[in-house]
């Protein structure tokens, strides 16, 4: 009797699960559905109609020749700036925008003749929203602040400083960041009272490189913080058990000279110094606050690092992250142990977690949001765009 209702308690457990297993198949089979529909009327709108989005023209950085600081192909640096007004007129927001890495020549050579490797090929005008919008329901905290762009154009995360003579190739990353500042700096950035540093995936990572810099390069009276979102890229293996990512970012670095702009606290840290070009190993050592924001599954990560491509393996990610959620962020570092070499993606949400803890160790200055929805960048950008996280954000 007894064992006949365990079997069917099994069964009824199994069935559950298999109609959970149904539901978030459905759930995520109409979110793709929506977004796709919900990107789709966005570019009809923008293609059909003048609507009230605002559209911010492209600025050319020209002091920045007489620093040698060019895109990869030569040409001067950009950034788009809308002016603030009223209470903000004294606040600044700049965003790196993201855009990968080029890792060799080859991959270098590909960018010149797009925007994410020479201003020639940047669109003259660009739509800001979210983060930075100058809707105040859309964008609460921020609409009436200085909000800048700053056009990716080089390749590694606005770090690398060399030229290379055989390809050509300007790796000036760190000249247009200070270039960009400057120039910042001449148009009333002198005057900042506030200040923020974000950036999206490799402008998040470029956040975390340049967070103590910014901090340095404006007055001393202004009060500034950072924000990376979904910049936090690991050092972690892909599922064929190679340092993929490591070997990828170490080419980078190599190749773009990024070891010397690289905190040196950091790089005495580490037996490599390009290392510190993971935000896991760099973080200990920002001093300004900064605030998080990850994605315990990263849909982008799991596909460069990890090289994991399809629904199913995301369904499997959904159900192991919700099992071990609590379970993983208890035990931290040690559940890498455990699952080591065992299973590469719970090991990716652990260490992130993990990572992350670094953050909470020093809550009093730095943030942390870390989500687990495994649509990462774009749902949180709608967030933003709704304005659900800026309150929190600046409050932080
Ligand atoms: C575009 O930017 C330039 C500066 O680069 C500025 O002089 C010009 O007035 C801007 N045009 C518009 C329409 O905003
Ligand atoms: C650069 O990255 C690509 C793609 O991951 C890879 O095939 C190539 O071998 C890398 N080049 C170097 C020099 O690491
Ligand atoms: C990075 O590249 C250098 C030069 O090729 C190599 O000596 C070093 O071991 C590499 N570091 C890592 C962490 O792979």
């Amino acid at each position: 009797m007894g064992a006949m209702r365990n079997s069917q308690s099994v069964k009824s457990v199994t069935h559950i699960i298999s109609v959970k297993l149904l539901v978030v198949i459905y759930i995520i089979a109409v979110s793709a559905i929506m977004i796709d529909a919900a990107r789709g009327s966005r570019r009809r709108r923008t293609k059909t109609s003048t609507t009230d989005e605002l559209v911010v023209n492209l600025t050319l950085v020209e002091r920045a020749a007489d620093i040698g600081a060019f895109c990869l192909d030569g040409s001067l640096p950009a950034y788009r700036l809308d002016r603030g007004h009223g209470s903000g007129a004294n606040n600044w927001i700049l965003q790196f925008e993201g855009g990968g890495w080029c890792n060799d020549s080859e991959s270098c050579i590909a960018r010149k003749t797009t925007h994410r490797g020479s201003s020639n090929y940047m669109p003259k005008y660009a739509t800001f929203s979210g983060i930075l919008s100058n809707k105040q329901y859309e964008n609460p905290d921020f609409f009436n602040w200085n909000r800048v762009k700053l056009m990716y154009c080089d390749g590694a995360s606005f770090a690398g400083d060399l030229y290379d003579e055989v390809s050509g190739l300007y790796f000036r990353g760190q000249r247009i960041w200070h270039a960009m500042i400057a120039d910042l700096l001449s148009k009333g950035m002198e005057h900042a009272e506030q200040a923020l540093l974000s950036g999206c995936s490799a402008g998040g990572l470029a956040t975390f490189l340049h967070c103590d810099d910014f901090r340095a390069l404006l007055p001393r009276t202004a009060t500034v913080k950072c924000h990376s979102d979904a910049g936090f890229f690991l050092d972690s293996k892909d599922i064929s058990g190679t340092q993929h990512i490591r070997s990828f970012y170490n080419a980078t670095a190599n190749l773009q000279g990024v070891e010397k702009n690289l905190p040196q606290t950091c790089t005495s840290s580490q037996s490599d110094p390009n290392q510190c070009f993971f935000p896991q190993y760099l973080l200990p050592y920002i001093q300004t606050p900064i605030f998080v924001l990850n994605a315990a599954y990263d849909t982008w990560q799991d596909q460069l690092i990890l090289m994991v491509i399809g629904i199913i393996v995301r369904l499997t990610q959904l159900s192991a992250l919700q099992l071990n959620w609590r379970y993983c962020k208890d035990i931290g570092w040690r559940c890498l142990m455990h699952w080591k070499s065992l299973r590469n993606l719970k090991q990716e949400a652990c260490l992130l977690i993990h990572a992350l803890h670094i953050v909470n160790q020093r809550i009093e200055t730095h943030g942390l949001l870390l989500t687990h929805q495994w649509l990462v960048t774009r749902p949180l950008q709608r967030l933003w765009e709704i304005g659900i996280l800026n309150g929190g954000l600046q409050r932080k």
